[in-house]
């Protein structure tokens, strides 16, 4: 009999420690070391118990190497390296924001971790993908460990994209991961997606479904599968607002690709982005909004969030390219003067800065001339979102001018930038980003400060300015 072992693993890195303690040593956050049995020798055997789902497959499979679990690798020159290998192989889902934040497809023999809080609609967006790849002949494997698979089929039939008349889509409700493997051995799918990763146990592993020790393990044995076997493996992790919940952040390092599944409880729209991609760039970005019948691909030229604009140039309303984190979205800024006293001109901001747009009218009234002394302004970012980032100064600024100007922009025109108190306009991070979003949502000018230079991207040049002088001469 194997002897255990106590240890306390956090929940929310996953390092292991001797004692209790109220904060967890290596990630700071308080509360979360939990109690755990670990057998002395199930906990040093990872390797063990990864190699024995890998020879389960290995023993069927017929592309697999089943040598190379034994063999000891040799060092070779750079230049030889994957000489002989196969081009990457992608099975692509059809579904265009999706697949472009996979880097074209999902790569065949790598593993993928969805993240996003509950009800958020990760099973929804697999779903579909599951259909879009058995209808492009890449046989599915979807394992529900949360629901019966007749909900599934229930949800698959009310789907757009007529994922419950897919042959090549399996279904299965099962949450052992020993017999999920032997299904995988008898389906032989193409894709494989665990929903979600925190329901599957190993029964061998000594700790409760969705601990750490069991996630962890579960996770090592699907990537070790999917090496072996060239299956790609598409896995579903929760995560809450807290992070407390054992889940994605420990399962980072182990897959080849995190994607995080985020949107707001008060918007249809939702957002796919990548957080890591080992086959592909993390600066895409996928838009969704959620309907009655599945999540619907944004059209090309809407924006995320705010954007109201019809094609008409309307004086006091500005777009801009703004950073939430790493993800990028249009906003439209509006600005509106109307007639105020002198001495107590009021100044009111919504969804922006109010200390910001004061100064950003000082300025104005400085360095370009605008007398706003016995003008109210009042300032807002559309559609409830809140831009705080001061690369959206230029947008604040050229949005109160026009509006008190009368003058507008071209309505395929937006704006970034940062104000200094000497009315020069000053550069801002991940403009790389801004730009390329921009260019994705159909503008064709963007108004930026001069250290961006000339380069565009296709379909979109870039208008440097130095000062707001050149900037409000912009406006028509
Ligand atoms: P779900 O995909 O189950 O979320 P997750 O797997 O991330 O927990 O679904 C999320 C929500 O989306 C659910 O509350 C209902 C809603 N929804 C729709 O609005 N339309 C649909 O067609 C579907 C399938 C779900
Ligand atoms: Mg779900």
């Amino acid at each position: 009999m194997a002897k255990a072992r106590r240890v306390f693993v956090c929940t929310s890195c996953g390092s292991a420690q001797a004692r209790w303690t109220g904060k967890c040593p290596d990630c700071g956050s308080w509360d979360t070391l939990e109690e755990q049995l670990i057998d002395k020798n199930a906990g040093r055997d990872t390797h063990m118990g990864v190699a024995a789902a890998a020879a389960l497959l290995a023993q069927e499979s017929d592309h697999a190497d089943a040598g190379a679990a034994g063999a000891a690798p040799a060092a070779v020159p750079i230049v030889d390296v994957g000489k002989d290998a196969a081009e990457v192989v992608r099975h692509a889902s059809g579904i265009r924001e999706f697949d472009r934040v996979l880097g074209g497809g999902l790569v065949a023999g790598s593993v993928v971790l969805i993240g996003g809080e509950p009800g958020i609609g990760k099973s929804t967006l697999l779903l579909q993908g599951a259909g879009g790849w058995a209808g492009a002949g890449h046989r599915t494997l979807y394992v529900t460990s949360e629901e019966s698979a007749e909900q599934i089929k229930l949800r698959a039939d009310r789907l757009g994209n007529g994922a419950g008349k897919q042959p090549e889509l399996f279904l299965l409700s099962d949450t052992n991961l020993a017999r999920i493997v032997e299904q995988v051995r008898k389906v032989k799918p193409a894709v494989l997606v665990i929903d979600s990763v925190q329901m599957i146990y190993k029964p061998d592993v000594p700790a409760a479904p969705g601990s750490v020790t069991q996630i962890r393990r579960c996770c090592a044995d699907l990537v070790y599968l999917a090496k072996l076997s060239g299956v790609a493996v598409v896995l579903v992790g929760h995560v809450t607002k807290e992070g407390t919940l054992a889940g994605p952040r420990l399962l980072e390092h182990l897959v080849d690709t995190v994607l995080s599944f985020e949107g707001d409880r008060y918007h249809a729209h939702r957002v796919v982005r990548s957080v890591k991609n080992r086959f592909g760039t993390t600066l895409e970005i996928g838009l969704f909004e959620m309907t009655g019948r599945g999540l619907r691909e944004a059209p090309e030229g809407s924006g995320v969030a705010a954007v109201t604009g019809g094609g008409e140039p309307r004086p006091g309303s500005i777009v801009c390219p703004v950073m939430s984190g790493t993800r990028c979205f249009l906003v439209e800024v509006q600005a509106l003067t109307a007639t105020g006293f002198l001495g107590a001109a009021k100044r009111k901001s919504s969804g922006l800065d109010a200390s910001r747009l004061a100064m950003l009218i000082a300025v104005l009234e400085q360095h370009a001339g605008l007398r706003l002394a016995d003008r109210d302004v009042f300032a807002s970012a559309v559609g409830g979102v809140r831009v705080v980032e001061p690369a959206a100064d230029l947008a604040i600024l050229l949005a109160i001018a026009g509006a008190h100007h009368r003058r507008a922009l071209a309505p395929d025109t937006c704006v970034i930038g940062e104000v200094g108190l000497g009315g020069e306009v000053r550069a801002v991070p991940q403009i790389e980003q801004r730009v390329r979003e921009a260019s994705r949502l159909g503008y064709t000018r963007l108004i930026a400060p001069m250290a961006v230079g000339k380069a565009g991207v296709k379909g979109l040049t870039v208008a440097p300015v130095k000062n707001i002088d050149q900037a409000i001469a912009e406006l028509g």
